[in-house]
């Protein structure tokens, strides 16, 4: 670990107080290498979502540390004042469902992440575009989300996720709803990107396609984590 990519120690997250409460993570060990895409796998239930929102700064943590890109955010408290920020310059999402903006095209729908960042309109646009490409629905490019199959709006999803070349990837079931050949060109491109752009990548998945490309594999069960060598195709 050379400061970037993501470090994780401790970390712990309780919802709820007295009787109620519930602890979903129970003191999570792990890293992820700058260029690096690595498998959550565990059952339903185990803490996989609760810890990318943990580090994705949607919900609160209960104790533990969180460094990304070399940047201690979390540590026993946050440490950044504006997580809004963080969110959207640090951190790409790519959730389960894909929450498009329903009122914007498919272009507009990747080109606006960057385009609040201050890119110019036209090389966001291009960026949207390439990446639309990459991911095979570049003939969908002018339609409004409502008119796109489930697969092509995750796809697409997919896209905005990595546009503005996060240092952080985080992927809750990415491929879920893609066919073989398109979950493979998912993960394809989260590799390309990890490599090009030194992202750190962490996919939650139970996708018995992509699993034996991850080199890397961290099991949860009960809020714990267990590392192990995966299959380690990878993509070279
Ligand atoms: N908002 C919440 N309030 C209370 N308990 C929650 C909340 N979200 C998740 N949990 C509980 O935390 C545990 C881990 O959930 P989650 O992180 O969603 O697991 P996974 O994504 O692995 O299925 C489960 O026991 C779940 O019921
Ligand atoms: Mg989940």
């Amino acid at each position: 670990m050379d400061g970037k990519g993501i470090l994780i120690e401790g970390l712990r997250k309780r919802y709820g107080q007295g009787d109620t409460a519930v602890d979903a993570l129970k003191g999570v060990d792990m890293h992820v290498e700058p260029g690096e895409v690595v498998g959550l796998i565990g059952p339903s239930g185990s803490g996989k979502s609760t810890l990318l929102k943990c580090l994705g700064a949607v919900i609160d943590p209960t104790a533990g540390s969180m460094t990304l890109g070399g940047e201690v955010i979390y540590d026993n408290g946050w440490k950044v004042r504006d997580l809004r920020a963080l969110r959207r310059d640090k951190i790409g999402f790519v959730f389960q469902a894909p929450y498009l903006i329903p009122f914007i095209d498919v272009t507009d729908n990747v080109a606006l992440l960057p385009m609040l960042a201050r890119v110019p309109n036209a090389e966001a646009r291009k960026r949207a575009l390439d990446l639309l490409a990459a991911l095979d629905v570049q003939h969908r490019a002018k339609a409004m989300p409502s008119q796109l199959s489930g697969g092509e709006q995750q796809r697409v999803a997919i896209a905005r996720g990595l546009v503005n070349h996060p240092p952080v990837i985080l992927a809750d079931e990415p491929t879920a709803p893609l066919d073989s050949e398109r979950a493979m060109a998912v993960i394809r491109i989260l590799n390309d990107m990890a490599r090009k752009f030194e992202t750190a990548v962490i996919v939650v998945t139970h996708d018995e396609k992509i699993i034996p490309t991850f080199k890397r594999i961290y099991h949860i069960r009960d809020g714990v984590t267990h590392e192990e060598a995966g299959e380690g195709r990878g993509f070279q």
